[in-house]
């Protein structure tokens, strides 16, 4: 994919997005997705923090290498963790160190009609900005929890003003999380540029997931958006535990994984 493809493919195809932390992962996952994002909820399931605020550049910058690694032929975005685009000076030091020490195509940043200065002067700067409005995981704290947006007529009517700030500024797609369906299909409808939505319904340009969600991998909580395509937590602990049995009855190794 590239940044036209993913512009032409509104209102022809679906697009699939999904994250990816590691090279192992990335390669296993690259031949089903149009975009992988190395997302900042890293912070979470990779590193088993409640939120995503303490994830740092240094720590994106880390996975994004090794997601690129992994999955050479990939559209790949990197997460701008919380802290990092503050204002527009901050965000494009700092999108130049991403655009310089990894292969990332693009990168995201969270916000709205408040941020589109940061995202047109961003994309004035060579850099392709995805956005990513509606739910905004790095205002967990300050907005008192995961809250579904979009509820009232104002909401509703904010969420088309940020999805056409974020088109206007430049950016060439938006991930849409955690509105109602109708909303979704709304925002969807009111521009020209892809939106992949997360706990937004099918109405909308695309899919994305995490990972470790979708295979069932992350215990802590399941958002009722996910579905788990399989049961990866009780594969790997079934797996670990046959293994541990195995070596406890000297059953492993056996002669054909003998030198
Ligand atoms: O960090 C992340 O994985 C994300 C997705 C949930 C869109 O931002």
């Amino acid at each position: 994919m590239t940044i036209t493809s993913i512009k032409k493919s509104k209102g022809v195809k679906p697009l699939v997005m999904i994250t990816a932390y590691d090279a192992l992962f990335a390669k296993l996952l690259e031949p089903s997705s149009d975009m992988i994002l190395v997302g900042d909820s890293l912070n979470m399931s990779f590193a088993g923090r409640d939120d995503t605020l303490s994830a740092t550049l240094e720590q994106m910058i880390y996975h994004t290498n090794a997601v690129c690694k992994g999955a050479e032929n990939s559209f790949i975005i990197c997460d701008m963790p919380f802290g990092t685009y503050i204002n527009k000076n901050v965000a494009l030091e700092n999108s130049i160190k991403v655009f310089q020490e990894t292969d990332a195509h693009a990168i995201k940043i969270e916000g709205g009609e408040d941020k589109a200065d940061i995202i047109k002067y961003l994309c004035s700067n060579s850099i392709a900005v995805c956005g990513h409005i509606g739910l905004l995981p790095q205002s967990v704290r300050g907005d008192g929890g995961y809250k579904i947006k979009g509820k009232t007529k104002e909401g509703r009517l904010q969420l088309i003003k940020d999805a056409k700030a974020v088109e206007e500024a430049g950016a060439f797609c938006m991930v849409l999380e955690g509105v109602k369906a109708d909303v979704a299909a709304e925002i969807t409808a009111s521009v020209n540029i892809p939106v992949i939505g997360i706990g937004a319904g099918v109405d909308v340009d695309g899919q994305v997931l995490v990972f470790s969600d979708m295979l069932g991998l992350f215990e802590a909580f399941t958002p009722k958006f996910v579905k788990k395509y399989i049961d990866g937590a009780s594969l790997v602990k079934s797996a670990v535990q046959n293994y541990s049995d195995e070596v406890k009855n000297r059953e492993f190794p056996k002669e054909e994984h003998t030198y």
